[in-house]
């Protein structure tokens, strides 16, 4: 869409080694969606920005535009994120360069942030005591109507008085005082607040939850349309945090939510790829301020292509999803895994992925379509050494 800026354009290409950053990816990178007044992420945005910020004693700064680019060092480290965690694994996210080599981790590795907790330490040791942060987020994923690669998320921290909630002292005697649970006494009223004001009177339930830069951590649910959805992640920020950014004296609460999921319950918008359209008939149904349900604009015919391969050892489901964003953009709206077997005799396993191909604004031809299956077939088989059955 033309909409990235060149410095980022030209920071991003590859070449850089563990570069796994496809062009796909790399021009969603700079839309700046949830700054757009009259877009459903603005909208939310701002709604949760005023939330906040009415609520009196505390004055939250507004973060909104920092770089997706970041170092593993700010991602994972800061955050006591282990050296073996999932998320730093580079089938989940996306490395724009790996200068620790192939297998090896290192906190100088560049990537593109997987959440915005990632600004929580930079933004601390700057000395702000309370903040909203929203940026856009980037994991490698499955492909559905409610995964897509780039989201956004808002990230909300807020420091106490020491002579408030107590000063320095032990993990262990911090988690057993009063100031701990007055703490996470706040962050609790604050968050369950924030749902009302978006959603009405609505049934909430707290879960234990486990992150590793939170200490006790929570995530909350709301029961809506019938269902309980989980809304965000949050806790009480673990004491190692706070030390590792020379804050040892003080303690706060952080959470972190996302934007689409609200945005698409609250606006019933039925498909995450919307918000990424330039469509006319998507936008002129928003404005500032205001959340309206989307009515959908009629949706084209879905096309079905099957996929079947053998695959091969430590084959990455998420490298074959890239594989199929990278050849269809956005009109690939599901890859589904629809059967498995093992040859028992040979011991290979056979994959067969059902691919929807889907355009939000027109009908594809056949012709199109078929065009798009081989290139895949052909990537897959060039790239991860599978083989086509
Ligand atoms: N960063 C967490 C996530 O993306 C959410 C979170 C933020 C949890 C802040 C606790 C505190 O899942």
């Amino acid at each position: 869409t033309g909409l990235m800026s060149a410095a980022a354009t030209s920071r991003l290409i590859t070449g850089e080694a563990g570069n796994n950053v496809t062009p796909y990816i790399e021009n969603l990178v700079g839309r700046g969606l949830h700054k757009k007044k009259d877009h459903p992420l603005g909208i939310i945005k701002a709604k949760i920005e005023s939330y906040f910020n009415s609520l009196g004693d505390t004055q939250f700064e507004i973060v909104d535009s920092l770089d997706p680019l970041v170092k593993a060092q700010a991602c994972f480290d800061d955050l006591l994120i282990p050296e073996d965690h999932p998320g730093r694994k580079p089938s989940d996210t996306y490395y724009v360069s790996r200068l620790g080599g192939r297998d090896v981790s290192s906190s100088e590795d560049l990537l593109l942030r997987t959440h915005t907790s990632a600004h929580q330490s930079m933004l601390m040791r700057e000395g702000k005591e309370a903040f909203l942060c929203t940026g856009d987020v980037y994991r490698r994923d499955e492909i559905d109507a409610s995964h897509f690669p780039a989201f956004h998320q808002m990230e909300g921290v807020k420091l106490f008085d020491p002579a408030l909630v107590g000063g320095e002292m032990s993990r262990e005697e911090w988690l057993e005082s009063p100031g701990c649970k007055l703490v996470a006494d706040d962050l609790k009223k604050t968050l369950e607040g924030m749902c009302d004001e978006l959603f009405g009177p609505v049934e909430k339930r707290w879960i234990d939850e486990y992150f590793p830069f939170t200490e006790p951590s929570f995530e909350l649910e709301i029961y809506y349309n019938g269902d309980w959805m989980e809304v965000l992640g949050c806790g009480v920020i673990h004491s190692g945090v706070l030390s590792n950014v020379g804050l040892q004296s003080r303690h706060g609460w952080a959470f972190g939510l996302g934007l689409e999921r609200l945005a698409m319950v609250l606006f019933s918008i039925p498909d995450i790829r919307l918000f990424w359209t330039d469509d006319k008939r998507f936008h002129s149904q928003f404005k500032e301020g205001k959340i309206t349900k989307f009515k959908p604009y009629s949706k084209y015919p879905p096309n079905y292509k099957d996929i079947a391969f053998w695959i091969p050892e430590g084959f990455e489901p998420n490298d074959f999803f890239e594989i199929g964003r990278g050849v269809a953009g956005e009109l690939v709206e599901k890859m589904d895994l629809i059967d498995e077997f093992t040859n028992p005799k040979t011991g290979r396993t056979s994959h067969c992925y059902r691919i929807t191909y889907r355009s939000m604004d027109r009908s594809l031809t056949d012709e199109e379509i078929n065009k798009l299956q081989f290139a895949l077939r052909d990537l897959v088989t060039e790239q991860l050494g599978v083989e086509l059955r």
